[in-house]
């Protein structure tokens, strides 16, 4: 299954365009992550006494949970500008020296994905983010000069869902770091019920609930799975969400009651019944179910070890016994855990 037709991968999708409405613009337009809110308003608040750019922030965790949103609330919070770019899209140091000589005082450079620059890059932009000059060689050969170019002061706002994946000293130079969690369920239901109130969506609380529960703690999951109970309810249900329009909704989309899908059934399933429980490495897991193991690693697995399915070992996933239990497998009596031999 692509990325693409997966309901609760917290990647961005096509129909995720809507979601830019929805998108808190202020500190007090998001709902929880209370720690990195207060923060944040701490941060915002100590800059714009000094009349300077925040120190460069750093987001890291799994995908939806609003690490961009964050980057664009802090830049209207502040009244600044933001340049939005992506790790991917600065191929060469030409490209990140054009970005940053383009820059005004107090900018933000938003750039998502941060882990994926390429090393030459990175090292244009360590000077640039801790002195903010610039380092350009000018001519060919022999007769080639080095020039510094100094830079107006301005932030930088990284994104990643790979925080292991970023270079060390790229990392130091992030000032202030924020880890994004899973939302509980009060700040998911908070989250359906604007997203409702905004598109006109008539639910009810127990509709909100269902959701909620299903969403895997992810704000952007939670509104797609709010779109499509939106049109199971005009379509069968005279357009109002109760709670049992969401439960048949979601049900019929193959979303368990924890918000797992056939993705995530079928990882549990083959630690338990091929491997014998584990422990299995994340690529052998990625072949037998012939998915992408970066998706695993970054929309699956993040949330089965929140709930205490899998854990991590030196020698690869296993299944908990509350794996077993919600797949409705029974573990094995001498708890070998081994597969057979033959
Ligand atoms: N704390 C929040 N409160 C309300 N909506 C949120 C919040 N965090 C994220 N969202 C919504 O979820 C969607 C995904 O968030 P986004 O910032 O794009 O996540 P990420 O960049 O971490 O993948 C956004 O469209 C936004 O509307
Ligand atoms: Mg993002």
């Amino acid at each position: 299954m692509s990325e693409d037709e997966r309901l609760i991968s917290g990647s961005r999708r096509r129909d995720d365009r809507e979601n830019i409405a929805l998108r808190p613009r202020l500190l007090r337009d998001i709902v929880g992550q209370d720690s990195v809110r207060e923060n944040l308003q701490i941060l915002i608040d100590a800059a714009k006494n000094r009349s300077e750019p925040i120190d460069h922030v750093l987001f890291y965790g799994p995908p939806g949970l609003g690490k961009t949103s964050f980057a664009h609330v802090i830049s209207h919070e502040m009244g600044v500008n933001i340049r939005v770019t992506a790790g991917p899209s600065i191929e060469r140091a030409g490209d990140l020296a054009a970005i940053l000589t383009h820059l005004k005082q107090n900018d933000i450079l938003f750039i998502d994905e941060v882990h994926r620059l390429g090393r030459a890059v990175e090292e244009v932009l360590y000077p640039a983010m801790e002195d903010f000059v610039l380092d350009i060689v000018i001519g060919k050969g022999p007769a080639a000069k080095n020039v510094r170019l100094n830079l107006p002061r301005f932030t930088v706002i990284g994104a990643t869902t790979r925080l292991a994946l970023l270079a060390a000293p790229l990392r130091d130079r992030f000032g202030a770091q924020f880890r994004l969690d899973f939302y509980d369920i009060q700040a998911m239901q908070h989250i359906i019920n604007r997203a409702a109130a905004m598109l006109k969506i008539e639910i009810e609380p127990e509709g909100t609930v269902e959701i909620a529960r299903r969403s895997r703690g992810t704000p952007r999951v939670a509104l797609r799975l709010l779109r499509r109970v939106r049109d199971y309810a005009q379509v069968r249900a005279q357009g109002i969400i109760t709670g049992r329009v969401s439960e048949e909704a979601l049900a019929l989309l193959n979303i368990d009651h924890l918000g797992l899908d056939d993705v995530d059934r079928r990882i549990l399933s083959t630690i338990i019944e091929k491997y014998g429980g584990g422990p299995v490495g994340l690529e052998t897991i990625a072949a037998a179910i012939s998915e992408d193991s970066s998706t695993i690693m970054d929309v699956c697995e993040p949330y089965l070890l929140q709930l205490g399915f899998l854990a991590r070992t030196p020698r690869g996933r296993t299944a908990t016994p509350l794996a077993y239990q919600h797949m409705g497998i029974a573990m094995k009596q001498d708890g070998s855990n081994q597969p057979p031999l033959f």
